[in-house]
């Protein structure tokens, strides 16, 4: 995820920007790169890869400077090089920013009809652009213009070449915070960048613009009235600050799964109520002739095409392959024309999954891949590429990008209905519009943590536990027995909740516990029978399932209700709860929860 830092003070600001940028190297990213004024006017350097590129870029100027801004960029819109790094600047102004324009193509289109050209891929050159069009003098007023037709979430930080000394910043729907020193402030999306600097500082609250002088701060709200702001004071360390507060990465990106969920969304949704993937250049009819398609991945994100399949064929009638990467290409797969490929990856290099997608390549079968990390490996070579806005994921055991690959699988799949004319428009709008609703559902769901904690506690000792689920809800069961076992070392088993009495159910007994999804409205009472027959062999049961279904309450030892509408959606639910199932679990049992023994974030080996 981008940062941003900005200083103005007597201080060097080009080793203040470093120092804050340094400060933010967690939050992953990909280039970086500062603006300075240097004997009043604006100097600019930027640098793909790591600070460290960028430093050696400055090394070959002498820079004074006491005021400047710098960003580290996490790509999204183009891949990661010299020009998509920010600042990016005009004639008049150098600007960063953080969070996603989402109008950017049409408000691209306008400039160019004024005569503005382009250099970068990137949404954010557009708000550079826009802003230098609308001034004539007055920064804020040019800030408030532009953000009056700018639509999706920023936090910007600007220098007008014809104000030195002087930084502006705003947000929307993107945190910043404005720091403050003695003769000097400083400008940063998280406190970590400023933390050796002040503790002293004033959140900006949406919509507001600060105008930051060594000497003060001065912050107007929407309709340009001055807004008296209240100082806070930080009392975290580095360390905690980097976690947001968290004790641990792993929940903090449980906790960001809506903001995810609704970043990736929120850009495909089309002004129609309709999916438009459009702006990552996917054709309209991309599905219409597709006869079969074929989802690799593999661990998390083969769990997200699991669900993907379910979806697919129950919206689009187009059948679907699951395969595991790492299995794929050693089965001699049948590939044909006509048939498509959909790799789904968080980090874009692990190396099964890629092989798998050459494969595919060299058979002629075009591949779309779903990635978080743009310009990486599978981003590139894939013939189409769906990013997810999940931002970086820090702890090993991924959450959040789960949570968005299948916000995608949703989307997908009716946006596949659509093309193969299995859906109705106006089915698919109330279809997504629920999906929508179901970002708030998710909040809801997160607020079961003290209870899913009190029952996480009680794993302290187990050795071995099942998941079972129906349906979708056993490629959920996987997911959670995978999480489970990989930060706590728990042992466990996801089944199909009917396969359990053709061998498993041997190994039921009172020691141990049965974990029993059950969100799938049509599935409850097949699922009460399987539960029933676990409870008859001793089995401890936890039903996990809609807060208004009928259930006998005898059936089970416990239950968790989730806050479920639509119960095509209750995996959304159902993941956020074995997500903090299995991170209570390993903090209980005292296991290294962002780092698990044996496990890598990127699996770039066979
Ligand atoms: C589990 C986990 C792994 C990854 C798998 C694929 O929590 O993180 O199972 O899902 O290694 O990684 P990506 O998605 O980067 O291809």
């Amino acid at each position: 995820m981008c940062g941003i830092v900005g200083y103005t003070g007597m201080k060097n600001a080009a080793q203040v920007l470093l120092e804050g940028l340094s400060n933010l190297e967690y939050r992953g990213y990909d280039s970086a790169g500062i603006s300075v004024f240097e004997n009043n006017a604006l100097y600019t350097v930027k640098a793909k890869g790591r600070l460290a590129d960028l430093g050696k870029k400055l090394e070959s100027h002498v820079l004074t400077s006491g005021c400047g801004i710098g960003h580290t960029r996490w790509a999204t819109h183009g891949e990661p090089s010299d020009t998509n790094a920010h600042p990016h600047i005009t004639t008049k102004l150098s600007l960063v920013h953080n969070g996603i324009i989402e109008n950017y193509n049409q408000v691209k289109e306008f400039l160019q009809g004024k005569g503005y050209v382009f250099e970068s891929q990137t949404d954010t050159e557009t708000a550079a652009k826009l802003i230098d069009y609308c001034y004539q003098g007055d920064p804020e007023a040019a800030i408030r213009e532009a953000t009056k037709i700018l639509e999706g979430a920023y936090a910007f930080c600007i220098l007008f070449a014809d104000h030195p000394g002087t930084i502006y910043c705003l947000r929307k729907d993107s945190p910043l915070i404005v720091a403050l020193g003695e003769g000097e402030n400083f400008v940063a999306s998280d406190m970590p960048a400023i933390l050796r600097f002040t503790r002293n500082y004033y959140l900006l609250e949406e919509g507001e613009i600060a105008c930051v002088t060594p000497e003060k701060v001065t912050v107007t709200g929407p309709d340009g009235s001055p807004i008296e702001k209240k100082v806070q004071v930080a009392s975290w360390n580095v360390e905690q600050a980097q976690k947001g507060g968290f004790d641990h990465f792993m929940i903090k990106e449980i906790y960001e799964q809506p903001t995810a969920i609704h970043s990736t969304m929120h850009p495909r949704l089309g002004h129609d109520g309709l999916p438009d993937f459009s702006a990552s250049d996917i054709p309209g009819d991309l599905f219409q002739n597709v006869t079969k398609l074929n989802i690799i991945a593999c661990g998390t994100a083969m769990h997200a095409g699991m669900l993907g399949k379910a979806l697919m064929e129950k919206l689009a009638r187009l059948p679907v392959e699951v395969d595991m990467a790492s299995e794929f290409r050693y089965r001699d797969p049948i590939l044909t024309q006509g048939q498509m490929a959909l790799v789904i990856s968080q980090s874009g290099e692990t190396a099964d999954s890629l092989a798998a997608l050459r494969l595919c390549k060299q058979a002629g079968v075009p591949v779309i891949a779903i990635v978080n990390v743009a310009g990486s490996s599978i981003a590139r070579e894939a013939d189409y590429c769906i990013y997810t806005y999940a931002g970086p994921e820090i702890a090993v055991a991924s959450t959040k990008a789960y949570s968005v690959q299948i916000n995608l699988m949703y989307m997908l799949a009716v946006s596949c209905a659509l093309q193969r004319g299995t859906m109705t428009e106006e089915a698919a709008r109330a279809y997504l519009a629920e999906l929508y609703a179901t970002i708030d559902r998710v909040r809801q769901t997160l607020d079961l943590a003290d209870t899913i904690k009190e029952y996480a506690q009680g794993l302290k000792e187990v050795s071995d536990l099942f998941f079972i689920g129906r349906g979708i809800d056993y490629a959920l069961a996987l997911e959670g027995s995978l999480k489970l076992k990989e930060v706590s070392y728990i042992h466990s088993e996801a089944y199909a909740a009917g396969e359990l009495k053709h061998g498993p159910i041997a190994l039921i007994s009172n020691n141990v516990p049965v974990i029993a999804m059950a969100t799938q409205r049509d599935l409850l009472p097949k699922m009460i029978s399987n539960i029933k027959e676990v409870k008859a062999r001793g089995g401890h049961v936890l039903l996990i399932t809609g807060e208004d279904y009928e259930v006998d309450l005898s059936c089970c030892d416990q239950i968790m209700r989730l806050p479920i509408g639509d119960d095509a959606f209750g995996p959304m639910l159902g993941v956020i709860v074995l997500q903090m199932l299995a991170y209570f679990a390993s903090i209980a049992r005292g296991c290294d929860v962002d780092k698990p023994r044996n496990l890598a974030k990127s699996v770039t080996v066979e």
